[in-house]
């Protein structure tokens, strides 16, 4: 079974005539990297949110492994279930690098001991040195605190990854290394990675391509 399904979903944005996502079904299985592309103002972000469950469909339903999101609890689905990662990194800037990654390990109950060695491992896999590892995001390089980002997302364990535009801040170098990642993070983690993107070459990255237009989706 898919582990994220999307059946005959819907977005109405209030006060809007034209649904910003229309009738869009799709299956997203573990262990494979996805993009979303789609010209601006085609629902990408809006079908992103509701995956990530901030908001449920105005008809339809998104399937966690076949069971509705609107019938489990989303806060615990947000927490546990999807991780999302966005163009502007959106590291809290008042926490050391090692800390923003300890913050969901922490959120799920686990005790600063036990979160630090595991941040450490993640980060490292990422490639953030010790020393960069202490610093707060605004003393690290984009790429660095894209990388960062990437790892406070593996924190909670969740089997979904959600980017939008997880490179559109970042220069060629960094967006190869920022999508090798989350490549690896589907071929030897099985993890189910979904990356919204404008940029074609990250798109050629990907094992399936999705487009969006005025609010459509279509396998490529
Ligand atoms: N909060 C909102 N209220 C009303 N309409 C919205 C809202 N957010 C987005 N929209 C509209 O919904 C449609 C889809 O927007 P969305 O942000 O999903 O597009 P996108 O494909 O992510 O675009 P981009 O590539 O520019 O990020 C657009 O027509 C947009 O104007
Ligand atoms: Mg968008």
């Amino acid at each position: 079974m898919s582990i994220l399904s999307l059946e005959g979903v819907s977005y109405c944005y209030k006060n809007s005539l034209r649904p910003a996502v229309a009738d869009a079904s799709c299956d997203f299985e573990e262990g494979t990297l996805y993009a979303l592309i789609g010209p601006s103002g085609s629902g990408k972000s809006t079908l992103l949110s509701l995956l990530a469950g901030l908001d449920l469909p105005t008809s339809g339903d998104v399937l966690l492994d076949g069971v509705p999101i609107r019938t489990l609890d989303l806060d615990r689905y947000r927490r546990e279930s999807v991780s999302m990662i966005f163009q502007a990194f959106q590291l809290f800037p008042l926490l050391t690098v090692t800390e923003n990654v300890c913050f969901p390990m922490e959120l799920v109950g686990k005790s600063p001991a036990d979160a630090r060695p595991e941040a450490k491992k993640l980060l490292e896999d990422v490639g953030i040195t010790e020393d960069e590892m202490r610093r707060f995001p605004a003393n690290l390089s984009g790429g660095q605190q894209q990388r960062g980002a990437i790892a406070r997302a593996l924190a909670s364990g969740a089997k979904v990854i959600l980017a939008d535009e997880p490179t559109g801040n970042l220069d060629v170098e960094n967006t190869r290394l920022v999508m090798e990642i989350l490549g690896r993070l589907a071929s030897e983690q099985n993890r189910c990675v979904i990356v919204v993107t404008h940029d074609s070459e990250v798109a050629d990255m990907a094992d399936v391509v999705y487009r969006m237009k005025d609010g459509r989706l279509s396998r490529e």
